[in-house]
């Protein structure tokens, strides 16, 4: 009797162990690696062996549902997901499949039809065959690194600066939970790093400990921004900008950054595109946005400044928070056209509506 209840307790310890969500991969090394391909002369996986002797590749370890309790981040389903309720912080691959302004084309044989570079591209399309700037579902080939060549799909995104195919993230240990991420021996915030002008340099921010799944006020990913005032060209993404969100899309769609201030709002002169880490001022219609933070339309706090050790925070301070990227933007891919967060066609002035751009421009509902 006593045995069958510690194997009882055993069992339920199991059942719940497996439910601490590691930020670092954890099992039976054989679960995901195999060392010859190759058991009993009968390949272990068709189509295999895959880069570093896994069993898979990004997106075959990737593909699924979420549950809330997976510890796989599922990034595409081949089954339409609900955008927000099943679907992680980035989105879902699942739209960029039916149509190719939903989402960045990461698949070998999809190819965008409407853009040959990245939109707002600082000239670097042309820096390879194939470069990442040009398109991420192709391989890059000539770019004259060899970490370069060979990325094709996630890799040109998910990059680490080392030589070789991408690798030494998984198993690094960022601890566990809802955790605050700052370097590269904790595989930077969700393995997001730079290379060559932002080389050494990779995302800093508060990793949610389930993605976002199920994020609420208190419980999110937390996005560091900066504003910065310097030069353009590569200056304008220069330090600190190389830790932030923002500046991480800017790798590949800089103008959209540099350009907002080609007309410099400081000097007085209208912002050219819509700002990002620019602080959401404490007057005017954003002094009466809600200062509940919503995961649905995220604010980056000041990389320099913020309590990034206290965890994630559930105010929203204009004043000093700013929009960013990734307020109206997701990395993946959502139901609407330009991986945006809502439908902008249903965002009109005076038609009394909310969220989206109502969010910050209070007034224009
Ligand atoms: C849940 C899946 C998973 C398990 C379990 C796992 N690995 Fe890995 N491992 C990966 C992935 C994915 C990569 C490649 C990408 C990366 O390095 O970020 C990797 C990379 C590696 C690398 C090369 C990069 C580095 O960190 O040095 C080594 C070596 C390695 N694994 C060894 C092991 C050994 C030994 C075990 C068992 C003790 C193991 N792995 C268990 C998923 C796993
Ligand atoms: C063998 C299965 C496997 C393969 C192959 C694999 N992953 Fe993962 N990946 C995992 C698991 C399990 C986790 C969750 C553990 C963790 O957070 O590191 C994970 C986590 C991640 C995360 C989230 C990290 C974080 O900070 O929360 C990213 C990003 C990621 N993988 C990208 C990739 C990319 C890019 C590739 C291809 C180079 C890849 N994965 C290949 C199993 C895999
Ligand atoms: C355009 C660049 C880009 C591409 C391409 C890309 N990712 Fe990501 N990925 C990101 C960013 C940025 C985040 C952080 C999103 C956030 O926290 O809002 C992220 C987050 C993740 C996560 C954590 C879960 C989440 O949604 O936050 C995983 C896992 C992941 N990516 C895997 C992949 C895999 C697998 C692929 C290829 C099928 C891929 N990524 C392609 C930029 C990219
Ligand atoms: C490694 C380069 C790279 C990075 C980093 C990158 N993108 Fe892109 N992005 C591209 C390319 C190439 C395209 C055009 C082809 C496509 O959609 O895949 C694109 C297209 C887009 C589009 C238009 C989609 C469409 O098809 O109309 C949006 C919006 C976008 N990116 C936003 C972002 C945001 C937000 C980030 C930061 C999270 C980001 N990108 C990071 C390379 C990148
Ligand atoms: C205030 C919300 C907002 C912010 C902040 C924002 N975007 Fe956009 N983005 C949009 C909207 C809306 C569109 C649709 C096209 C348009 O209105 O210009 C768009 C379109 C795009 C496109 C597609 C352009 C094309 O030619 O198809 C890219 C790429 C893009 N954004 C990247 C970015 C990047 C990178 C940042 C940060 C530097 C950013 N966006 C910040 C709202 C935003
Ligand atoms: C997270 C907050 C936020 C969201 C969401 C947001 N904006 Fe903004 N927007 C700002 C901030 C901050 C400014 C700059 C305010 C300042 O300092 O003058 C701004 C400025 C603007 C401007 C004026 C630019 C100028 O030259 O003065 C326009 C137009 C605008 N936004 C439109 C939009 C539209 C359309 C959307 C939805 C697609 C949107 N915004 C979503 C925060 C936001």
């Amino acid at each position: 009797m006593k045995a069958k209840i510690a194997l009882l307790i055993f069992i339920i310890f199991l059942l719940l162990s497996n439910n601490f969500v590691y930020a670092k991969v954890t099992g039976p090394c054989v679960n995901c690696h195999t060392m010859h391909n190759s058991q009993n002369g009968v390949e272990v996986v068709s189509g295999g062996p895959f880069g570093i002797l896994l069993v898979n590749n990004c997106v075959g370890c990737h593909t699924g549902i979420n549950t809330g309790s997976n510890t796989t981040p599922y990034v595409y389903s081949t089954s339409k997901p609900t955008f927000g309720t099943n679907t992680l912080a980035g989105g879902n691959f699942y739209w960029v499949t039916i149509d190719d302004t939903k989402g960045h084309n990461v698949f070998l044989n999809n190819d965008d039809n409407n853009l040959s570079a990245a939109p707002g591209d600082q000239g670097l399309a042309f820096c390879a065959t194939n470069s990442c700037h040009a398109n991420l579902n192709k391989i890059v080939s000539n770019s004259g690194f060899p970490n370069l060549d060979g990325r094709q799909g996630c890799t040109k995104c998910h990059m680490v600066t080392t030589n070789g195919y991408p690798k030494g993230y998984h198993h690094a240990n960022d601890g566990t939970g809802t955790k605050f991420v700052n370097s590269a021996s904790q595989g930077w915030y969700r393995f997001l790093a730079g290379h060559i002008a932002g080389g050494g340099k990779g995302v800093i921010g508060i990793e949610h400990e389930k993605w976002n799944y199920g994020a609420t006020a208190s419980s999110h990913n937390e996005y560091s921004g900066y504003v910065y005032y310097g030069g353009f060209g590569f200056d304008a993404q220069d330090y600190p900008q190389r830790y932030t969100t923002t500046a991480y899309c800017t790798g590949c769609h800089g103008l959209f950054h540099i350009d907002q201030r080609i007309g410099d709002e400081v000097a007085g002169n209208p912002w050219s595109r819509h700002p990002s880490d620019a602080i959401i001022p404490n007057s005017g219609e954003y002094a009466s946005i809600s200062t509940t933070y919503n995961p649905m339309v995220p604010v980056a706090r000041d990389v320099t400044t913020f309590n990034w050790t206290g965890g994630p925070s559930s105010t929203v301070t204009p004043g000093s928070d700013m929009v960013m990227c990734l307020s109206c933007h997701v990395a993946h891919g959502s139901p609407y056209p330009d991986l945006l967060r809502w439908d902008y066609s249903s965002m009109v002035a005076g038609g009394g509506g909310s969220g989206g751009c109502f969010t910050c421009h209070t007034q224009k509902k």
